[in-house]
């Protein structure tokens, strides 16, 4: 579990995954990440008790339930998933005693780096080796023409020293379609006096949106402009957390290239912000069926099923890249087993995320054989289609979690053994997710070192 003093960084979880594997069942995957988020956020921030279901117990999101209990608020895990938060208000945090460890988090730290700028104290944000590189100016920037005091390492890098500032709003066009500085903006906004007016280049997941309205908070979307003003208050709120799409994308991929495969996937987030996934792999002809729609905690909600496909490729749309931001490790896999190219253009953003994805994709699609042309802002994949395979071989993940199990569903279609390294950081956004592949089929066996 993330602590705040947590230093250790541990890489040496390998899979090894064996060919043959089938993929069976009705599963549900863990919680959404980007809401449990949030709702530890304004659940800390609401006047009153908000209670939460379906909580994703991963180390991410558990770095941010662990930072708002180092600023004072109480927070209870009685059951599994459940997670109970007694709100201090907004102006109810406590300085932290120490600098808040937010792990290989990047919401926790663009989010928190918003939210604690308007304090009447002082923090430091730090997280882990990778969350270290990755670029932080896109929110101090912004940050700081809203009267926020950040100060950042050389390099537009964590750790993020904050001090108390009076902040007022803005009207900001962001340059990049980002939820992690749309989100921090918003919740700077909060604290500012004047309403904060923010233009988004194409839409990008509206979770913090959502969620603001569901604690009482007016928030008024107009297309692809966001406005909030500053000194409202939340009223706590029930969250029910879906499960997670870019969790479930695994075994969307997985079982759509694996023939035989039949897999219903339960209580899927389907936010039309985040559905990129499907809409691409639909594209490919990917054999998706949409068993059941519902609303849960004002998310719409689905069960899928899904099963083998022969894929085709696609030239991806690019208005699908940023809401399937976070599928594409598994997309390019699929994409790899596809009749034909796919090529990928309009997601330089891949290239900041927990590692560099086009290149570290590219890099074990190259050990399996994988014909491809890397790009600055994409990728062309040559697929091998139906009658193709994988080949066998040891990839590093280079601790990126999604890279780590996107590779486990290409052993669905390999000819011999993989072994995939670095896979700790599997742990950030899918506890469990070992032991669920093993559960439908898959031949994987973890060990460390
Ligand atoms: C997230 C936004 C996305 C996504 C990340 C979660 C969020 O990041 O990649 O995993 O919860 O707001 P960007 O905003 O950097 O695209």
């Amino acid at each position: 579990m993330a602590t705040s003093d947590s230093t250790q960084e541990q890489h040496d979880l390998v899979y090894r995954v064996a060919p043959g594997g089938s993929l069976q069942g009705d599963v549900r995957v863990p919680g959404d990440k980007s809401i449990s988020h949030r709702a530890i956020m304004l659940g800390s921030l609401a006047d009153g008790v908000t209670q939460v279901d379906g909580f994703l117990e991963g180390e991410d999101s558990l770095c941010t339930l662990q930072a708002f209990r180092d600023m004072g608020v109480h927070i209870e895990r009685p059951d599994s998933g459940r997670v109970v938060i007694r709100g201090v208000g907004m102006h109810g945090l406590r300085a932290p005693a120490q600098p808040l460890y937010l792990g290989n988090s990047g919401t926790s730290m663009r989010l928190l780096a918003g939210l604690l700028s308007g304090q009447a104290f002082g923090s430091v944000l730090t997280g882990d080796s990778s969350l270290s590189k990755r670029p932080m100016k896109r929110v101090a920037e912004p940050l700081a023409r809203m009267g926020a005091n950040l100060t950042l390492q050389p390099g537009g890098l964590c750790p993020i020293r904050i001090e108390p500032a009076k902040l007022r709003a803005i009207e900001y066009r962001m340059p990049m379609a980002s939820a992690q500085v749309k989100s921090c903006l918003m919740l700077a906004a909060l604290y500012a006096e004047g309403e904060t007016t923010l233009v988004e280049p194409a839409p990008c997941r509206d979770h913090t949106e959502r969620m603001l309205q569901g604690f009482g908070y007016p928030v008024v979307v107009e297309g692809n402009i966001v406005r909030v003003r500053g000194g409202g208050t939340l009223r706590a709120s029930t969250v029910d957390v879906p499960a997670d799409i870019s969790s479930a994308a695994f075994f969307l991929v997985g079982a759509s290239i694996c023939p035989g495969a039949d897999l219903t996937l339960r209580h899927v987030g389907l936010n039309p912000t985040r559905i990129g996934v499907i809409n691409i792999l639909q594209g490919m002809g990917a054999d998706i069926q949409v068993l059941r729609q519902y609303i849960a905690g004002g998310e719409p909600v689905a069960d899928l099923r899904v099963r083998y496909a022969d894929l085709r490729g696609i030239a991806i749309p690019e208005d699908q890249v940023p809401l399937a931001i976070d599928e594409f490790p598994a997309l390019f896999v699929a994409a790899a087993c596809a009749e034909g190219v796919t090529t990928l253009s309009g997601a330089e953003e891949l290239r900041v995320k927990e590692s560099d994805r086009i290149q570290t994709m590219a890099d074990g699609l190259g050990v399996l054989g994988v014909a491809h042309e890397v790009k600055p802002d994409g990728i062309v994949i040559e697929g091998f289609g139906a009658t193709g395979r994988f080949g066998s071989g040891s990839i590093d993940s280079h601790g990126d979690h999604r890279i780590a199990m996107a590779f486990t569903m290409a052993s669905l279609r390999a000819s011999g053994p993989l072994t995939i390294l670095d896979c700790n950081n599997v742990a950030t956004s899918f506890p469990g997710f070992a032991e669920l592949v093993k559960r439908c089929g898959i031949p994987l066996a973890a060990s460390h070192g």
